[in-house]
């Protein structure tokens, strides 16, 4: 089994970027995409920008800058699935899929909900003033865009960690009513990094304290605002310690260690003000000159960022389409004429022999199966992969029904016990230390033959 990582984050199209959003969001999150073993779905969320915003000009826009902002500062969307998340269909559709199995009363608890009722009864308004239905899914909908793509890893903001816990949440339900690990129970990843830059006035940068320096600026402007920039009064000439300067913080999240390093030194040596600043301003400057040049000629040119989203789409339906194909038929959206009691009783005759047969999507995307329920805690079958989830449920079949005298039995790497059938699979018990090989065998035979016996 392969080891790649799905790693996907969704990027809320709103307002325009700002070097905060950069160095702790964006660069982060280039830098991350050309790891080896990850595969990156990064998406623009202009679902969820509807939330709260009925300016489709503001919406359009919004959508374009940011993806010219992540393109022009070097994301490859050859690499990356990056795609619009209004044109994969199957998320709406797996968002009401999710929302019939969601608690609302976890919905009543998130975050974002409470807060703009918390803030309606404090004005003594009625709890729900204002709040839109949309406000209180938004956790539904982000839990879709994550379980369609089975993400393993989802780096966000502190802010959007009980998001996760509520995708998290959804997936174990669905998986549990309906029997079958459809969906990988994700994590979140908090960025270290996306710790905070210092604004213009020293607080967090941030649109709300209006001390952002916008990341696409001309050099002339972006000069300005860093003279502008609220240092102390220490006059040149006079020692500076650069860990009480945010100015400092600003260079050190563009410089290299060397940079920073001499940079220190000047601090000590008591570089004016002015002088530090100007250094800053060209430090930047010489990171964005580039990616400036090529925001605005990808500006210029949104038929070519259409183009590179709708290829995006395509990729990544070719994967939401045959799931959310799945997911429907799981969930009874299926032909009339599809024939299930069969499968259905057999079923339940698993679980009365105590064995369970559980799907599983592996790491790597393929399906395989995992065979449960025997005594030990510590054997459990797992399987190799499948194409697809029907293989990995009739290889699992096939195991179950293969009389024990025909399986072959080895110990092997890591613990494992094998079992194969004909060939056909190599399921292992994990975990299992050469004491217990033997008992182990014999639990395993012993269950399949009970199987057998009530199936029979
Ligand atoms: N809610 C996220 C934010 O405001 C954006 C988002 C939407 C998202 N869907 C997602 C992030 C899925 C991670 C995964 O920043």
């Amino acid at each position: 089994m392969n080891s790649i990582r799905r790693v996907l984050t969704g990027i809320k199209p709103t307002g325009t970027p700002h070097i905060g959003n950069y160095v702790g969001a964006i660069r982060p999150a280039i830098a991350a995409s050309r790891q080896p073993g990850v595969e990156s779905f990064y998406f623009l969320a202009d679902w969820h920008a509807l939330v709260g915003s009925t300016d489709p000009a503001r919406v359009q826009r919004s959508t374009l800058e940011i993806a010219a902002t992540w393109l022009a500062l070097g994301l490859d969307p050859d690499k990356v699935l990056f795609y619009r998340q209004s044109d994969i269909p199957e998320i709406p559709e797996l968002t009401w899929l999710l929302t019939c199995v969601t608690a609302k009363g976890l919905l009543n608890r998130a975050h974002a909900y409470k807060a703009a009722v918390d803030a309606n009864v404090a004005a003594g308004e009625d709890p729900d003033a204002g709040i839109t239905a949309g406000l209180y899914m938004y956790p539904v909908l982000m839990a879709a865009d994550i379980l369609m793509f089975n993400a393993h890893v989802v780096p966000v903001g502190r802010d959007q960690v009980q998001h996760i816990e509520i995708a998290r949440d959804l997936a174990a339900r669905f998986n549990h009513l309906y029997g079958c690990e459809y969906f990988t129970l994700p994590e979140a990843q908090i960025d270290q990094f996306t710790a905070v830059l210092p604004g213009l006035d020293g607080r967090k940068m941030s649109k709300s304290y209006n001390n952002v320096i916008p990341l696409w600026d001309e050099p002339r402007a972006l000069r300005k605002q860093i003279l502008g920039i609220v240092t102390n009064s220490l006059t040149p000439g006079e020692p500076k310690n650069a860990d009480d300067s945010h100015l400092f913080t600003i260079y050190q999240a563009f410089a290299s260690a060397e940079e920073t390093a001499s940079m220190r030194r000047a601090y000590a040596d008591g570089i004016a003000w002015g002088e530090a600043k100007e250094a800053l301003a060209a430090r930047i400057d010489a990171e964005l000159a580039a990616p400036r040049e090529r925001y605005h000629a990808l500006m210029k040119d949104p038929a070519k960022i259409e183009e590179i989203l709708a290829a995006g789409a395509v990729r990544a339906r070719a994967q939401s389409v045959p799931f959310l194909r799945e997911l429907r038929h799981a969930t009874g959206l299926r032909a009339l004429t599809h024939v299930s009691d069969a499968q259905e009783k057999q079923r339940r005759k698993v679980v009365a022999s105590g064995l369970r047969l559980a799907p599983m999507r592996n790491l790597d995307g393929s399906w395989g199966f995992r065979i449960d329920g025997f005594a030990s805690v510590k054997v459990h079958l797992f399987s190799d992969g499948f194409p697809d989830l029907q293989a990995a449920r009739a290889a699992g079949e096939r195991v179950l029904s293969t009389a024990p005298a025909n399986l072959e039995f080895s110990y092997g790497p890591g613990n494992q016990v094998s079992v194969s059938s004909a060939g056909l699979v190599a399921a292992v018990a994990r975990g299992v230390s050469r004491d217990e090989e033997a008992s182990a065998v014999a639990e395993i035979k012993r269950g399949l033959l009970d199987y057998q016996q009530i199936n029979a």
